[in-house]
């Protein structure tokens, strides 16, 4: 038997990896599993984008490699859309590099930017790859809190009474998974001007602003963004594309230099045909948002009802895929979702996946349909 790498001693399987293996065998015993754990939209793309790629398919150039940096009129389609819905302006030749998912982008940019022993901000509760890559880097995991007291944004004055020497990186999210919490226009000018007084720089991990979000952001629309700051963002949820894998950063052209240099040593480009279709639904009229949150819409009235069943509480301002909910006091998430699981086999994630400030909280999915969601509010009640 061959040794591991020492790097995979720092990080474990992903928690819905796991779980999911326990679910199925449910699943498998007979059990009527409705699965409101994980947030992959089952809702078709938008009906052009697969025109777009299955017409592509005959094109010459269709099955051969394709350049690193995507096709230009990819990167003209990301380009107009960061103008068209954030009033963002971006070069399509130096400021936007297409991405196989944003999530490749989050191990990209720690690549390109993290020395061994550098220190990493990482939103808790947030989103798990941040820290897991972090730790695959050699680099260190330095966790700030967001709170309900705090609308789930960065306490900016307590962080600088620590020590921030060390911080090279910080990720944020926002509007933000697992919470749907938005920031406003003043945190994001806070958090640049943190970022440029202690010579950070920020991600903003950008997936959710068309999901049930009346003001989509980029935190690239703020003064002297460009300087510390950089993008994620994900044709995934936007336009029910997760298994496409289309995912964009943005940002200024030497930052998005760095990050090819790591990903042209990595992947060999993007699927002619993925890249046609992403186009396309990159230029979606505004008809598409308001027919994907209708769908949404009336999901979430669903999965409020059965929160509540549940004795959860939850904000109604909250955007996004999910719904962010707490429990009733004194319970623990792990053994609420199990609870859910055995008695109604409801399969919902529990809020410390996302880290310690997620005990007492669950998180609903929206990806499920209607009449699931009668279902489970039917089986609770
Ligand atoms: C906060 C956050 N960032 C990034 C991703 C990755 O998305 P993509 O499908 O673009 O890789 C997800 C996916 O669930 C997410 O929740």
């Amino acid at each position: 038997m061959i040794t591991f790498a020492n790097r995979l001693n720092t990080v474990e399987e992903y928690y819905f990896s796991k779980k999911l293996r326990e679910v199925n065998l449910l699943k498998a015993q007979g059990k009527p599993i409705i699965n409101l754990g994980i947030g992959s939209p089952d809702l078709e793309p938008p009906t052009r984008v697969i025109a777009a790629m299955t017409e592509s398919l005959n094109d010459a150039v269709a099955h051969k490699y394709q350049s690193y940096q995507g096709l230009p009129e990819l990167r003209e389609a990301m380009a107009g859309f960061y103008k068209e819905h954030f009033g963002v302006s971006l070069s399509p030749l130096s400021e936007v590099l297409p991405l196989i998912g944003s999530k490749e982008g989050i191990m990209h940019i720690s690549m390109a930017f993290l020395n061994e022993g550098d220190e990493v901000l990482i939103p808790n509760p947030g989103y798990p790859t941040y820290e897991s890559v972090t730790k695959l880097v050699g680099a260190t995991p330095v966790f700030y809190d967001l709170l309900a007291e705090n609308d789930w944004c960065p306490d900016l004055i307590a962080l600088e009474k620590s020590d921030l020497s060390k911080v090279k990186l910080m990720w944020i999210s926002y509007p933000h998974m697992p919470t749907g919490a938005t920031a406003s226009n003043k945190v994001f000018e806070d958090i640049i001007t943190f970022a440029k007084r202690h010579n950070i720089l920020v991600v903003n991990d950008n997936p959710y602003s068309f999901v049930l979000n009346k003001y989509p952001r980029s935190i690239l629309k703020y003064k002297g963004a460009k300087d510390v700051c950089l993008e994620l963002n994900s044709l995934s949820k936007t336009f029910n594309m997760a298994g496409w894998r289309v995912g964009m950063v943005s940002g200024r052209s030497e930052y998005i230099d760095a990050i090819l240099k790591v990903k042209s040593n990595m992947d060999s480009g993007m699927f002619y045909g993925i890249q046609k279709g992403a186009i396309e639904a990159l230029k979606c009229s505004k008809m598409w948002f308001i027919s994907l949150n209708s769908v949404y819409e009336e999901r979430r009235q669903k999965v409020w009802d059965l929160a509540t069943a549940l004795n959860c509480t939850y904000d109604k301002t909250a955007t996004g895929l999910f719904v962010w909910a707490k429990l009733p006091s004194h319970k623990t998430a792990e053994a609420y979702i199990d609870m859910i699981l055995k008695e109604h086999s409801i399969f919902v994630a529990p809020g410390t996946i996302f880290g310690s400030n997620g005990e007492g909280y669950i998180r609903f999915s929206l990806c499920a349909t209607v009449e699931e969601l009668d279902e489970a509010i039917a089986r609770v009640k």
